[in-house]
């Protein structure tokens, strides 16, 4: 087994909440300089005159949620006149998008997952244009104004995981290619104005490791003012609603920008005012046995408990209490299991039947009677042949003193995933990801099928190197020690 750790990149602390302490203004590279004024009112000149809906956009897809596999699912997007590809990660636990800037410091050039790793460069790009510290959206993004802001000075960024790791850069304003939907199983190309990370120093995991499953950058789909959706939406070019379909045995899936009309999905409603997608979870079954925790009456919990949907998470992450009653439970159901730990993290077990006959199904429930099965083939992952881990893991994570419950993909792939921010809910159903959607153009009123795509490269899948497990959640939902 490599001895290596995984790669955990947790804890994602966005830059707003320290502003104090890790951003300062430095000044422009004078390349850019120049023609930046003139630049960017030519665009928004350009915008008003095309000014067009977008309305549905398709986003293309590649990697699984298996940590012995990918461990991740990415996007491919288009930056920069001439458009160049940069595969990123789509991480709905945080809030702007940030790719690797040419002549970054540690940033991959290298990635395990068969794709190649392009670096931006605004000055190759005849549309790129810097923020400086005093725009409105450098004020928004920092919470007030960057201490020593003077005009001409970049608008800073620094992102920094709970691992160590971290990505430093600026903000660059540029046009993003998107495939708008435009009939069924077709799109066609447009392009937005976009405001994004430029990352000039990476340190720790996320700039290490040949092997790695190593990404040009990633892509926040947060509710805050600073993500690509809030971008679009408001230039009034989308409406707040995103949906996912990953599909954990094809890889890849259906990533979409709008109005979903086919599947319906149940709903719960947003628990409001969280930076991000938080919902309140009632109960959890085990075999169709609720678990029981404290004095709750009926199986429900005795205390409010929140659950963060989070495409940036491989696993599940439970507060030790719910872990301990969960995996007790299931357990139970197969005491022969000789269990062994894996890399010190994980719970695993040799077991040649099929798992779906030989484990319960472990069912969460929420508010507004909604819920969300996780089958045994979602909630233990393969390492070789017939042997499989668990991938529920035991955590203290906490929002406002709560214990906070962190649901990523392996409960949420093979479902498809609706964010409706316009009504502030989220919902799921059972569903075929590698089958189709239908979503609403909102320009005509027509409705549309788009269809799963895979970027996978099948040549990529090496097996036997290092697990991949990435937790991307805001630094906010620990109890930081003041
Ligand atoms: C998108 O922008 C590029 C570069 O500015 C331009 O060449 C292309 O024609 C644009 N495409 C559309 C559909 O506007
Ligand atoms: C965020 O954007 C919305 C429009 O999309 C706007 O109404 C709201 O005021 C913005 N919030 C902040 C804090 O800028
Ligand atoms: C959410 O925040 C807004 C503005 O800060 C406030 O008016 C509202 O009462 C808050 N709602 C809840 C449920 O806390
Ligand atoms: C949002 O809520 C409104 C009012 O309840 C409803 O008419 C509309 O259909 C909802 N939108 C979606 C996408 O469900
Ligand atoms: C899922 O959809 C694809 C494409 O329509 C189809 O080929 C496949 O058989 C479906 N899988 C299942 C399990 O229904």
């Amino acid at each position: 087994m490599d001895p290596r750790p995984f790669l955990a990149v947790a804890t994602l602390l966005v830059l707003s909440a320290s502003a104090a302490s890790g951003n300062v203004a430095f000044q422009v590279h004078s390349k850019l300089k120049g023609r930046e004024r003139s630049l960017s009112a030519l665009r928004e000149h350009d915008s008003r005159r095309h000014g067009r809906l977008l309305s549905a956009v398709d986003f293309h897809l590649g990697g699984n949620g298996n940590p012995s596999d990918t461990g991740l699912y990415y996007a491919k997007i288009g930056l920069g006149s001439p458009s160049k590809d940069y595969y990123v990660q789509v991480d709905t636990g945080s809030d702007i998008l940030w790719v690797s800037c040419a002549g970054c410091d540690r940033c991959p050039t290298k990635s395990s997952l068969g794709i190649k790793l392009e670096a931006y460069d605004p000055k190759s790009s005849s549309t790129a244009s810097t923020v400086k510290c005093d725009q409105e959206y450098c004020i928004y993004a920092n919470n007030g104004e960057l201490p020593g802001c003077k005009s001409d000075l970049l608008c800073q960024y620094n992102v920094v995981y709970g691992d160590g790791s971290s990505t430093t850069g600026y903000y660059v304003k540029d046009q993003m290619r998107l495939d708008r939907v435009t009939g069924n199983l077709q799109s066609s190309w447009t392009n937005a104005s976009v405001i994004f990370g430029c990352a000039n120093k990476q340190s720790g995991d996320l700039g290490s490791g040949e092997d790695s499953a190593a990404l040009s950058g990633l892509m926040g789909f947060g509710q805050s003012n600073t993500s690509v959706l809030s971008q679009l939406a408001s230039a009034g070019k989308v409406k707040k609603i995103f949906a996912h379909c990953l599909d954990s045995k094809q890889g890849g899936g259906i990533f979409t920008i709008g109005e979903v009309v086919e599947p319906k999905v149940k709903t719960t409603a947003l628990v409001p005012n969280q930076s991000h997608y938080n919902v309140v979870m009632k109960a959890i079954e085990v075999g169709g046995e609720a678990i029981q925790l404290g004095t709750g009456i009926l199986g429900l919990f005795d205390d409010e408990k929140h659950a963060i949907i989070d495409s940036g998470t491989t696993l599940v992450y439970l507060p030790g209490d719910i872990y301990d009653s969960l995996m007790s439970k299931i357990l139970a159901k197969q005491s022969g299991l000789k269990l062994h730990t894996v890399d010190e993290q994980f719970t695993c077990f040799e077991f040649s039947e099929d798992v779906d006959d030989g484990f319960p199904a472990v069912k969460f429930q929420f508010a507004g009677s909604l819920d969300l099965t996780a089958y045994p083939h979602d909630y233990l992952f393969p390492i070789s042949d017939n042997k499989w881990c668990f991938g529920w893991m035991s955590s203290s994570m906490q929002s406002k003193g709560k214990d906070v419950i962190l649901l990523g993909d392996l409960v949420l792939s093979n479902k498809l995933v609706v964010y409706d921010l316009v009504n502030q809910t989220v919902g799921w159903v059972d569903f075929n990801c590698s089958s189709s959607i239908k979503v609403k153009d909102e320009e005509s009123g027509a409705t549309y099928a788009v269809g799963a795509h895979d970027l996978s490269s099948r040549a990529a899948q090496v097996v036997g190197r290092t697990f991949t497990w990435l937790l991307l959640i805001p630094a906010i939902l620990y109890s930081l020690p003041s």
